[in-house]
C-alpha cells in the first residue's frame, strides 16, 4: 500500500458539509494538504502537519476541488444532429422528435463503434475534470438494443440508468400501450441486471414522451425490479414530473425548467430524498428560460448540476461550462455552483463517497489552473480544469 501527499494547494474546496447554508458547506481551506492511499483520502489537514508519505505531488499553488459528478448524461448514441441544432437556432422549437434520428443511427452501429464513441466521450469529460458519470440508455428502444447500451455503459461506470421510456419508438406510434407493456415487462426484466436506476421522460408537452400515468407505471415497475428512480420532468413546460418524482421518492428529478410554486414547495419538503437536478446546458442549447437556481436554494431545495450531454438538447460534456451558466444565468454564487456540481450531484446519485474530499472518501480530485474555484465561471470557456492524476506521482507539479 503506497501513499501520496498532495501539497502546494493554493485553495482546497472539500464540499464536506451535508447541512446548513451552501456558503457554510464549501469547506474552503488555505495551506492544506491531502494524503491519498489506495485511491481513498487517508488524511486531510494543514500542510505543516502532513504525515510522511511515499510520494509527493506539488500542485504549485493551484486550486483543488472534488472531481465533478456528472449525474445526468446520455452517452450511448451514434449519428449526428448538428442540423437539428442549427434549425433550432433559426427558430424551430425542440419537441423530442429528433430522438428518433439518434435511435436509427444507434441501432445501426456495431458494438465496437458504440464502445469507441462512449470511450471518447468519457475521455472528453475526464479531460475537463469529471470523475463520475451517470449514463442512460434510451437510444435503442428494443430489448436487445437497450440491453446493449447498458452493457456498454457498464464498462465505463456503475451509474447506469435504464431509459427505455425515453420516447415511444416509431414502430409503436399507433400502439403506445403495447410499448408501455414492453418497457415495464420484458425490456425491464432484461435491462435491470445492467442498471442501477430507471428513468422516464415524463412530458405531456411532447407527443413522443410519456404522460404522468404512463411515467408512474414505468417507475413503479422499475422500483419492483429493484432499480432506483429518476425522472426527466418539467422540461418543455409546466407538468406533473416534479410532483410524481417527489410522491414516489425518486432520487432526482431532472431539468425543472418550468416550476410552479407548488413544485418548489414539494421539492423543499422532499429535501433529503429528491434532488432537483438542473441542466443549464439544455436551456442554452434549446434557447429556453433558465430556472431560478438561487430561488430554489433560498426555498431550501437540494439542487445538483449536470450536463445532460446528449445529441439533441445539449451536446456539451463540460461541467465547467455548466457551472459558468449556473452562475451567469441562474443566480448561483461560484461556490454554490461548484457545490451543486460535486456534492449536490453526488447526493442525487445517493453517494457519499464522491463529490466531497473527506477522509475515507474516494480521492477523486480536480485541479484548476487557477488560484481559486471562482475562476471556473470567471474564466468561462478556458480549459482550466482537469482530473488530478496521482498515478506515477513522485515530486513536482501534477498534470
Ligand atoms: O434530457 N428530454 C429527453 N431526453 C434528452 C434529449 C434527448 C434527445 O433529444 O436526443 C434530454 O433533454
Ligand atoms: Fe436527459
Amino acid at each position: 500500500m503506497s501513499s501520496t501527499v498532495v501539497t502546494g494547494i493554493g485553495e482546497l474546496l472539500t464540499c464536506d458539509g451535508m447541512d446548513g447554508p451552501v456558503g457554510g458547506r464549501l469547506g474552503l481551506r488555505h495551506g492544506a494538504a491531502v494524503v491519498v492511499e489506495d485511491g481513498l483520502v487517508a488524511w486531510l489537514g494543514p500542510a505543516t502537519d502532513a504525515p510522511a508519505a511515499d510520494h509527493r505531488v506539488d500542485v504549485g499553488g493551484r486550486a483543488v476541488i472534488p472531481g465533478f459528478v456528472d449525474s445526468h448524461a446520455h452517452l450511448v448514441f451514434a449519428g449526428d444532429r448538428g442540423d437539428e441544432f442549427a434549425a433550432r437556432m433559426a427558430g424551430t422549437p425542440y419537441d423530442g422528435g429528433g430522438i428518433g434520428v439518434s435511435v436509427r443511427a444507434t441501432r445501426a452501429a456495431t458494438d465496437d463503434e458504440l464502445r469507441a464513441l462512449v470511450a471518447a466521450r468519457f475521455a472528453e469529460m475526464r479531460a475537463q475534470g469529471t470523475t463520475t458519470v451517470e449514463v442512460k440508455s434510451g437510444y435503442g428502444l428494443t430489448v436487445e438494443d437497450e440491453v446493449r447500451a447498458l452493457r456498454i455503459a457498464s464498462e465505463f461506470t456503475t451509474e447506469t440508468t435504464f431509459l427505455g421510456a425515453h420516447v415511444v419508438p416509431a414502430e409503436y406510434a399507433a400502439d403506445r400501450a403495447a410499448y408501455l407493456e414492453l418497457v415495464t415487462g420484458p425490456m425491464l426484466t432484461a435491462a435491470a441486471p445492467h442498471a442501477r436506476w430507471v428513468d422516464v421522460f415524463c412530458e405531456p408537452h411532447s407527443a413522443h414522451a410519456f404522460t404522468a400515468e404512463e411515467a408512474r407505471a414505468v417507475l413503479l415497475a422499475g422500483r419492483e425490479a429493484g432499480l432506483g428512480l429518476r425522472v426527466h420532468g418539467n422540461q418543455l413546460g409546466p407538468g406533473p414530473g416534479v410532483q410524481l418524482a417527489v410522491e414516489l421518492g425518486a432520487a432526482s428529478v431532472d431539468h425543472c425548467t418550468h416550476l410552479s410554486d407548488d413544485d418548489v414547495t414539494a421539492l423543499a419538503d422532499a429535501v433529503g430524498t429528491t434532488v432537483a437536478t438542473l441542466l443549464p446546458g439544455v436551456e442554452f442549447s434549446t434557447r429556453s428560460p433558465y430556472p431560478d437556481a438561487a430561488g430554489l436554494l433560498r426555498a431550501g431545495v437540494d439542487i445538483a448540476l449536470a450536463t445532460d450531454c446528449n445529441p439533441g438538447t445539449c451536446y456539451s460534456s463540460s461541467m465547467p461550462f455548466v457551472i459558468a451558466l449556473a452562475v451567469r444565468e441562474m443566480g448561483l454564487t461560484p461556490g454554490e455552483a461548484v457545490y451543486a456540481a460535486t456534492a449536490g450531484s453526488a447526493k442525487s446519485l445517493r453517494r457519499s463517497d464522491i463529490g466531497r474530499i473527506v477522509v475515507g472518501g474516494r480521492a477523486d480530485m480536480t485541479v484548476l489552473d487557477a488560484p481559486s474555484h471562482v475562476h471556473l465561471s470567471y474564466r468561462a470557456g478556458v480549459p482550466i480544469a482537469r482530473v488530478l492524476d496521482l498515478s506515477g506521482a513522485s515530486t513536482g507539479v501534477a498534470g
